[in-house]
């Protein structure tokens, strides 16, 4: 009989900047959902991958000076990128997709024309705020002081030829699926959805665009590229050979059991694309669970956090498997969670280091010690073992009820009292006095034996959580692969009466937490002031160059212009023995007092500009920045023994 399958998603990054912490979060979650699944058995198809399209990284392309091909290779298959940082978390994805990659760019224009000979994709305008220098639309909302967010400048109402999604056809449909029950959990994110954006209203979606190149063309219509998230949601099926050749596991694999999702991109993923897959008339996703932030002192995470937030810093420190382990038992998974390296280490050093690490060598060790390391078949049970011997019996059932609603931290709680329970045993049923009399070693193989089946049975449930520790540990404990199954996780009496143990290296090194700390603050990056440079100008020709006619002035007279915030009034001397007036809006920046005597540079080959009533014969020269979204201004000054009338070239 064929396997039944099992289809997981994680969302699929943005390539905008390096992955930081919170990000692996929901992908060491997914790992550890795919995992079990194999582990019970299950045709598990696991995909991830890279959201490469849209306006952010075109830009960003723009401004690191490379096409955004190369910006996105750069962070996805680059030093460090996303797909070292998969293999480092140990992902075990079955597949990866990139929203670049030929097959995907095929699904998509077919998608789009197939919504659009429906008549759910129509062509319509784009109504908005234009700022024509960044060639941007903008929402009353984003402006800032009725002005461009961007550079600050007027903005005016404008409209853009662009295709829109029916998603208002769909309204209904989705939030009958949404208050189903079923679709989306946990349960609190299904009433954020209908009360904040079904009940006001659903708006058809501009699905668009035609103001940037860097995105999949519209087949039929070349001037627009298709919206990000109409490409982004398709991945799903896409990556599965869905209208393309490249795959053929669409049948097998649709529709997904789950899509695992951030909480901010709930609502792509449980109203505007269970729309879309109607509008198709293709099956809906079981499942879309919408998880919570990793957050720093209640803050959203970022890389201008420094280095406590990179997950090559925190790997190397503290292994892989440590980390997989503190993300998913640290925090519910539905909601947020402080992020902190005090959390982080005493976590490793409680459950890791004391509770399991613990478990596991002081077993091994008293294995060696008492028996040469092979247990002798000879037992002698006793009442102290009932209550261990049924929670060996009963944990893997309890686990599987938390794994399959995704508590993964409650699936974890459960496997921890079984660790927990097996310690206080240790201390029950002292295995040391029973080592000192020979008539009690058939009691003393028991105690040793029940320790390791409790092990085991625990190392089976760890094992999607932390596949390398507990493959180490299986070796240590005697555990074959049969005794590591899931169908043998649920029994007591696996491992062999006469097993033999190996004690290995420490799993989990305890951590000193103040020396840890005190590294890990040296190593933090200072946040910085987040500087805007813009980019470097496309070439123009030395002859271009030439053209502008650049001199030394000394400034003679300097005065606020009335009536203007902005403006100050030059009288210069440029070198020509008449003077000259200009006008400069860098009046918040400097007072005038302060500029007379100094030696400027200045175009003076521009076509006079009437300013606020007053004759401005060229432009004096600053240096600008954008240093926290303010601008920094300084005039340009040379040294006073520069002459005017002195070219600049
Ligand atoms: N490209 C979209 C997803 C498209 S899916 C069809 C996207 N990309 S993302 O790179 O911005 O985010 C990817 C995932 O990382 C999201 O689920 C997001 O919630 C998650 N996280 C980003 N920062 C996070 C934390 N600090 N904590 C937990 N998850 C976080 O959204």
């Amino acid at each position: 009989m064929d396997k039944k399958t099992f289809y997981i998603t994680t969302p699929i990054y943005y390539p905008s900047d390096k992955l930081h912490i919170g990000h692996c979060y929901c992908t060491v979650a997914t790992d550890a959902i795919a995992r079990y699944k194999r582990l019970r058995g299950y045709d598990v198809m696991f995909l991830t991958g890279t959201d490469e399209h849209g306006q952010k990284i075109e830009e960003r392309a723009k401004a690191a000076g490379v096409t955004p091909q190369q910006f996105v290779d750069n962070i996805v298959t680059g030093d460090h990128g996303v797909l070292d940082l998969w293999k480092l978390m140990n992902i075990s994805n079955d597949r990866f997709i990139r929203t670049t990659d030929d097959y995907h760019v095929e699904s998509i224009q077919k998608i789009f024309r197939k919504m659009y000979e429906k008549g759910d994709i129509y062509k319509g305008a784009y109504k908005g705020k234009y700022c024509t220098p960044c060639e941007s639309f903008w929402t009353e909302s984003q402006l800032v002081d009725g002005k461009c967010p961007d550079c600050g400048r007027e903005v005016h109402d404008a409209e853009e030829e662009a295709y829109f999604f029916r998603l208002s056809k769909y309204a209904k449909p989705v939030q009958e699926l949404l208050e189903s029950g079923e679709f989306l959990e946990p349960a609190s994110r299904v009433n954020e959805m209908v009360n904040n954006f079904i009940k006001p209203g659903l708006e058809d979606l501009c699905v668009s665009r035609t103001s940037f190149t860097w995105g999949i063309p519209v087949d039929f219509d070349p001037g627009h590229v298709v919206y990000v998230w109409v490409d982004a949601l398709f991945n799903y099926c896409s990556a599965l050979g869905f209208l393309n050749d490249k795959y053929h596991d669409y049948d097998r694999y649709w529709p997904a059991d789950v899509h695992i999702v951030g909480k901010e991109i709930v609502r792509f993923h449980s109203i505007i694309w269970p729309a879309m897959l109607m509008s198709m008339g293709l099956p809906l996703p079981k499942k879309v669970y919408g998880h919570g932030w990793l957050v720093i002192d209640g803050g959203k995470m970022s890389k201008s956090k420094g280095n406590v937030v990179d997950p090559y810093v925190l790997a190397e420190k503290f292994g892989v498997d440590a980390l997989r382990f503190f993300l998913l038992r640290s925090f519910p998974f539905g909601t947020d969670g402080n992020f902190s390296n005090e959390l982080l280490i005493s976590t490793i050093n409680t459950d890791l280091a004391n509770d399991l690490g613990n478990l596991v060598s002081r077993t091994t060790a008293m294995a060696e010690k008492y028996f040469g390391g092979t247990l002798p078949e000879a037992r002698e049970a006793d009442p102290l073992d009932d209550e261990l011997v049924a929670m060996i019996r009963e944990t893997a059932s309890r686990y599987a009820a938390q794994m399959d609603k995704y508590q993964l931290h409650l699936a974890l709680e459960e496997v921890f009292k079984l660790i927990q329970r097996a310690n206080k045993y240790i201390d029950e049923t002292a295995p040391w006095v029973l080592a000192r009399d020979e008539a009690k070693k058939p009691r003393l193989a028991t105690v040793l034996y029940n320790l390791l089946e409790a092990l085991r049975v625990s190392l089976t449930m760890l094992t999607p959580f932390m596949p390398d520790s507990c493959a180490k540990a299986f070796a240590q404990i005697g555990a074959d692969e049969a005794a590591q199954s899931w169908d043998k996780a649920g029994e007591y009496g696996v491992l062999p009466a006469a097993v033999s143990v190996r004690k290995g290296e420490t799993l989990f090194p305890r951590i000193d937490m103040v020396k840890a700390i005190e590294e890990l603050e040296a190593m933090k990056t200072p946040a910085g002031p987040q500087v805007k440079i813009e980019p470097v100008l496309p070439d123009v020709t030395i002859d271009d160059f030439a053209k502008c006619d650049m001199r030394v002035c000394k400034v003679l007279a300097c005065e606020n212009v009335k009536k203007s915030e902005k403006l100050l009034k030059f009288t210069l001397d440029d070198g020509s023995g008449t003077e000259r007036q200009i006008l400069s809006g860098i009046a918040k920046f400097y007072q005038p007092e302060e500029l007379v005597g100094k030696t400027v540079v200045a175009i003076l080959n521009l076509p006079p500009r009437k300013m606020m009533g007053q004759l401005s014969c060229g432009m004096l020269l600053s240096a600008v920045r954008e240093v926290d979204g303010k601008e920094e201004l300084h005039l340009l000054m040379l040294d006073d023994s520069v002459p005017a009338g002195s070219r600049l070239c």
